[in-house]
């Protein structure tokens, strides 16, 4: 059998309608604005920066990029997210990672106040995601991915997944997501043992390994939903972490790369803006709370 293919670009799409729509009919003289801070030339980053904002501008959110050289300070960039905290115009605010090998990524992130941490890469907001606490703002790709198998309309519940990968942006929070959806979850790794053995225990298989076509369709259990964050080129052509063509005739969904996880992403991080600005809306002092950055500006 034929697995069904979880089309992301469609889903995204129907999300960012449905939130466009939702932004045309909230009564408000501001419009959400998400700022995008971006060090370095990094050809990748650039591309996806550019998309986020032709994204927001589509559903009428406002995309302010700042750009910065690769030398920046940390302490310089440390000021610029302490005037985005501070500044009331801006519900959103994003570092485009990876950033330069001299800055402190944590130390950056950190200082985000975590009412406009829509990325959810704060460790205030992973800890609230590690609490299962409805404030936490979730990062945008796992979020996309728990998207995409609610989409398939399967109980998650009691269900084993695998996880293959184990980043900070998409391993760790997705096996933190799924566990709150009360999966039975396993987070594997480079060191992980016996790989094949324990991918043909899932019933969902979320591969963030970052190593084309490394999971084999004979490592998959017949009927497996199969959700592919990976981004890699063979021969120029783009493909995922999952042997595709041979995993689709063993799975029961699995996404397409591209076309799948990506389309998502951008349409959580909106949504994640959207959400934040309505926050703001309601209490627009809840961007200082929690937080104690101690920078002056934005902490009371
Ligand atoms: N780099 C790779 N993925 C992401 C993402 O989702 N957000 C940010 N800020 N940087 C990234």
């Amino acid at each position: 059998m034929s697995a069904q293919i979880i089309s992301g670009k469609e889903l995204a799409a129907r999300i960012r309608t449905e939130l466009a729509q939702k932004i045309k009919n909230h009564s408000s003289e501001n419009m959400p604005v998400l700022a995008v801070v971006l060090v370095g030339d990094d050809d990748a980053s650039k591309i996806y920066v550019r998309n986020k904002q032709k994204a927001a501008a589509e559903v009428g959110i406002g995309c302010e990029i700042m750009e910065f050289s690769a030398s920046i300070g940390e302490n310089a960039l440390l000021d610029v997210i302490d005037d985005l905290n501070a500044n009331p115009h801006i519900n959103g605010i994003i570092v485009q990672l990876p950033l330069p090998a001299h800055i402190n990524s944590l130390r950056v992130l950190s200082r985000i106040n975590p009412a406009k941490d829509v990325d959810g890469f704060s460790p205030y907001n992973t800890g609230l995601l590690s609490y299962n606490h409805p404030d936490a703002f979730i990062s945008a790709t796992p979020k996309g991915i728990l998207e995409l198998l609610l989409s398939t309309g399967i109980n998650l519940e009691g269900k084993s997944a695998v996880v293959i990968g184990r980043s900070n942006i998409v391993g760790k929070p997705v096996a933190m997501l799924l566990t709150n959806r009360n999966c039975t979850v396993t987070l594997t790794h480079s060191k992980t043992k016996d790989l094949p053995a324990i991918v043909k225990t899932a019933d969902i298989v979320v591969a963030a390994c970052g190593k084309a076509r490394m999971i084999k369709a004979e490592w998959l259990k017949e009927g497996a939903v199969v959700i592919d964050v990976g981004i890699n080129r063979i021969d120029g052509k783009l493909c995922g972490d999952v042997d595709f063509e041979a995993a689709k005739e063993k799975a029961s969904f699995i996404t397409p790369v591209p076309g799948g996880v990506g389309p998502m992403t951008v349409a959580m991080l909106l949504s994640n803006t959207f959400e934040a600005f309505c926050r703001q809306e309601k209490d627009p002092i809840s961007g200082n709370k929690h937080h104690n950055c101690g920078c002056g500006h934005c902490c009371h």
